[in-house]
């Protein structure tokens, strides 16, 4: 079938921060211990970090990693991942009824985001800890020296501040599994006062505040109002998660999920206009959509695991270890393409999480590591995606599936690169059976010459990577076609085309 596409150089949607191409790392499962750090492997460097791991990550290219939690920060004492080793007390971690040994804490965090060229965003615990408690955390990372909490950093053997620049104000707490649960008022006083305090002591941060747990809980909506009305002034993102689930094995619906998500982060926005008016404020509030991704491969099995575990609490277990498909890389391509066209709104994102745990790196025993489906759609995009944001406008067949109607079975957006010279288009071919035919038009690009053409195909949907089978999907190269005004895409495709 037949599409046209349109850029133009006056189309900008937005300057784009490299913070969305951003990333998640929990202490959950394999992700840090077994994923990140394992002193046993093969590839350990002299810190206990693996280094294949590193390579991998700085491949992705991520300029900030989210930690240490998730759910975990519910019952976090940062004060118990801090100094001497072998002092460190093990403590029970309620969200995945886990031991946590705390041999990864606070400053080796910082150590590994600097092998890995990230900034962090610190998330503090409001859920059950508080506000004095976040004051001395950042006392501890950013101060010099001359307090209590920043000596103690110093007599950790970090003589130079962290400087965290970014703090995030707890995790989802609206979540009925949250241990410390809060309504939205109950959470919207407290994001206030931790992040007025926060401020106050440290004048150079910025503040992410918890949004809801997602679009279908109860309190979503009343959620960010609540926080807004409460916190206009002191707020300078709000966070927001979203998964998509296949439950139903229907690839045409999956595919259209990202129609919501697009909305998701436009009524969001609206939100947030609105409230800049009722409080008559001139603080701009932006979106960290910091946890993105598909999870629903482990979910239930996972769950129930957990919950029939009796009086067993392991040690960092293999959980929610997505085996990522050929669809899910498509989603994963197709939520990136949302996050660029709506980069005036999201400043920050992360897609979740980053190793073993809902992620693009897998590892295992003795330096083997292999990359899930979704790793291909996140590296191009991490590496091309990078400058100023193109709309583009789209004439595309359209479908109806089981939840939504209109469909265009193209979804594209371009990325004029940082120096100028270069244009990229990432774009999506939904349909499950016909290859598109695009008419490009690039108006004030002049001409353009075809340089790559990147594309992610699978006869199968459902095939994955494996230890043992790594490569069964992975990006093609296509032939170039040095006309920049036709474009083929195959059927059930994701598609990273770069001009000159
Ligand atoms: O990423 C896994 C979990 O999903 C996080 O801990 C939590 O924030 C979300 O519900």
């Amino acid at each position: 079938s037949k599409a046209r596409f349109i850029f133009d150089k006056d189309y900008i949607i937005s300057r784009i921060d490299n913070r969305i191409y951003g990333s998640f790392v929990e202490n959950l499962g394999r992700c840090v211990y077994g994923g990140i750090y394992d002193p046993q492997d093969p590839t350990a460097d002299s810190d206990g970090f693996r280094q294949d791991v590193i390579d991998a990550v700085n491949e992705l290219n991520v300029p900030m990693i989210r930690l240490p939690g998730g759910n975990f920060v519910a019952t976090y004492i940062w004060e118990d991942g801090v100094g001497p080793r072998d002092k460190r007390p093990r403590k029970p971690d309620l969200a995945w009824k886990c031991i946590e040994t705390n041999q990864i804490g606070t400053n080796e965090y910082m150590d590994w985001l600097q092998k890995v060229g990230a900034e962090a965003m610190m998330t503090v615990n409001v859920g059950t800890r508080g506000i004095l408690d976040a004051l001395n955390l950042l006392d501890y990372c950013n101060r010099e020296s001359g307090t209590y909490y920043s000596d103690l950093r110093v007599s950790h053997g970090y003589k130079k501040p962290h400087r965290i620049k970014t703090w995030a104000i707890g995790n989802e707490l609206d979540g009925v599994w949250q241990v410390g649960q809060q309504t939205p008022f109950e959470y919207a006083r407290i994001a206030r006062e931790t992040a007025k305090a926060m401020k106050r002591q440290d004048g150079s941060i910025e503040i992410v505040a918890a949004g809801s747990a997602g679009q279908e809980y109860p309190t979503f909506g009343d959620w960010e109002q609540t926080l807004i009305q409460e916190a206009h002034p002191y707020i300078d993102y709000l966070s927001l998660h979203q998964y998509y689930l296949n439950v139903e094995k229907d690839t045409a619906n999956f595919l259209a999920k990202t129609l919501a998500f697009d909305d998701y982060i436009k009524s969001i926005g609206s939100l947030i206009d609105y409230m800049k008016v009722k409080n008559k404020s001139h603080n701009n509030i932006y979106i960290s959509l910091d946890e993105w991704n598909v999870w629903y491969h482990t979910r239930k099995d996972d769950m129930a695991t957990i919950r029939d575990r009796g009086d067993e609490w392991p040690i960092a277990p293999r959980l929610l270890e997505e085996p990522y498909n050929f669809e899910d890389a498509l989603v994963a391509g197709a939520m990136l393409i949302a996050l660029l066209r709506n980069s005036d709104r999201v400043k920050i994102a992360a897609y979740a999480q980053l190793v073993n745990v809902l992620a693009p790196i897998m590892t295992d025993k003795k330096g083997q590591l292999w990359k899930n489906t979704i790793f291909y759609p996140i590296y191009y995009t991490s590496k091309f995606g990078r400058g100023t944001a193109i709309q583009g406008v789209i004439d595309s067949p359209k479908y109806d599936s089981k939840d939504f109607t209109d469909v265009p079975v193209l979804d594209a957006v371009a990325v004029l690169s940082e120096d100028e010279t270069e244009l990229t288009v990432f774009a999506i071919n939904k349909s499950l059976t016909d290859r598109l035919d695009i008419q490009c038009d690039f108006r004030s690009f002049g001409r353009l010459e075809m340089i790559q053409h990147v594309s992610l195909e699978n006869e199968d949907v459902y095939a994955v990577n494996t230890l043992t089978n790594p490569d069964c999907v992975m990006p093609k190269d296509k032939k170039v076609t040095p006309e920049a005004n036709h474009l083929v895409l195959e059927s059930l495709s994701w598609n990273m085309i770069r001009y000159k």
